[in-house]
């Protein structure tokens, strides 16, 4: 998987779980992925396969008033899965401490990163996903 070219037609919830597994397969040692996309675009369906490849068992819910999730995964590592949709902007971020988690080094998904842009990351994977399709989404690379 070629993570600065990805272009990819998602046409079902099983499609979004393979392709976040295989995502997760090619950044071994941890990195933030932002999940730019409307309400129902797959950004949570994306961050259970990702759990999944990382051999999560806890079920990954939809953190919208947990702001932040931790999940230890096998092998001493973390996934933090944060969900900004109730973050206004920067610095509400902060005062939740998103800095801490973006730069731990761990893997790092974050939904609604627009509301903390200015944080992410210079090396953060972002990505794009339109809704082309009752069930068809289209993911692309942010540049
Ligand atoms: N290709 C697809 N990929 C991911 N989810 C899809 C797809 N097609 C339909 N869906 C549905 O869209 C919804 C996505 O929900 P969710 O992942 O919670 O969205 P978000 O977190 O982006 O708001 C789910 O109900 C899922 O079943
Ligand atoms: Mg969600």
């Amino acid at each position: 998987m070629n993570m600065e070219n990805i272009d990819f037609i998602s046409r079902s919830e099983a499609d979004t779980f393979a392709l976040a597994e295989s995502l997760c397969h090619a950044m071994p040692h941890g990195g933030v992925i932002a999940l730019f996309g409307d309400l129902g675009a797959g950004k949570t369906v994306f961050a259970r396969g990702f759990a999944k490849a990382l051999g999560i068992t806890e079920p990954v819910s939809s953190p919208t008033y947990t702001i932040i999730q931790e999940y230890p995964a096998p092998g001493g590592k973390y996934l933090y899965h944060l969900d900004l949709y109730r973050i206004s902007d920067e610095r509400a971020g902060l005062a939740f401490g998103v800095d801490e988690y973006l730069e731990s080094g761990e893997y790092v998904l974050v939904e609604w990163p627009e509301r903390i842009a200015k944080l992410l990351p210079e090396n953060t994977l972002k990505l794009q996903i339109t809704h082309t399709g009752e069930n068809e989404r289209h993911w692309t690379v942010m540049k």
